[in-house]
């Protein structure tokens, strides 16, 4: 669905984005997930056509991105980092004038806000909205048409956690639905439970790329951890895959001396920051 070989770009004269290669296949989610500047939304920008000047080959659909016609735009949904709403507009209005944009059967829109829980503030003036109104909003917008493909810029950012799980739902949903999902984020958990595979970023480089499965299990080995009574708490760790050389461990277990033990396994984080160097804020 996208191809990208040796793309290179930058805004000034100075070196960004260069030689960079990824591809997303139909039907899967893709994350880029990366600390800000990263260049997370830029790589967006390349793949909708808002940043012809780029070296390279970047594809969505087997056409060059600075070659996008009207057929592409029917095809994508955009939810950008920002709000793209008529402010004095509500926000039945804003999708009912969106929605009259693209050619085709259309989301109803009523189905659409209740989804989000935004049915009784449907007649309320954007402008009187909150930032996360704003940003289920902005989410359902890009919905509308039904397109097969969905760039999610940071969907989450902003959410509680009622709605930060109600929209990983929904973006899980559209995936069923056989939807192509392009998304980014710098918050691990929802790289972790949505992405197929996600592309490590930082600077405009790409470090890693592959499931958050195989990237945790590539680098990190699970952890063992227990404690015991010897004058007072002590507590020792060993990988889980080396239980049986401890020693110390196996004495403890034979004489039952054992007070707690618990496995724990790397999080994506810690893999990012073992890979990059950087954390993710
Ligand atoms: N229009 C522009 N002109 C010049 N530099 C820009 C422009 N847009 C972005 N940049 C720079 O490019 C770099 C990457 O920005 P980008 O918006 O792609 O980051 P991001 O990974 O999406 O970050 P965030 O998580 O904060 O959204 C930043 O250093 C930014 O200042
Ligand atoms: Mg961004």
């Amino acid at each position: 669905m996208i191809e990208v070989k040796n793309l290179t770009f930058s805004y000034t004269n100075k070196p960004f984005i260069t030689d960079m290669n990824f591809d997303v296949k139909k039907g899967e989610i893709f994350g880029f997930l990366g600390p800000s500047g990263a260049g997370k939304s830029t790589l967006q920008k390349i793949l909708l056509g808002m940043l012809p000047g780029y070296q390279g080959l970047a594809t969505v659909g087997g056409t060059e991105c600075r070659k996008h016609g009207d057929s592409f735009y029917q095809m994508i949904g955009v939810d950008f980092e920002y709000s793209t709403m008529y402010e004095k507009l509500t926000a039945r209005e804003n999708l009912e004038f969106f929605s009259s944009l693209y050619e085709g059967k259309k989301r109803p829109i009523n189905e659409l806000l209740e989804r989000v829980g935004l049915e009784n503030d449907a007649d309320k003036k954007v402008s009187d909205y909150s930032k996360g109104m704003k940003s289920r909003l902005n989410f359902v917008k890009a919905l509308i048409h039904d397109p097969e493909l969905l760039f999610l810029d940071e969907p989450t950012s902003g959410l509680d956690p009622t709605n930060n799980r109600m929209m990983k739902d929904m973006i899980l949903e559209e995936k069923k639905r056989g939807k192509t999902i392009l998304l980014t984020t710098h918050n691990m958990q929802d790289a972790t439970e949505l992405c197929d595979r996600v592309a490590f970023i930082v600077g405009g480089q790409i470090y890693a790329l592959d499931s958050p499965h195989n990237l945790i299990m590539s680098k990190g080995a699970a952890k063992l951890t227990y404690t015991w009574d010897e004058n007072g708490e002590r507590s020792g760790s060993c990988r889980l895959d080396c239980v049986a050389d401890d020693q110390r461990l196996s004495k403890l277990i034979s004489e039952n001396r054992l007070l707690s033990i618990h496995s724990s396994e790397p999080t994506l984080n810690d893999i990012f920051i073992e890979i990059t160097g950087r954390t993710l804020v």
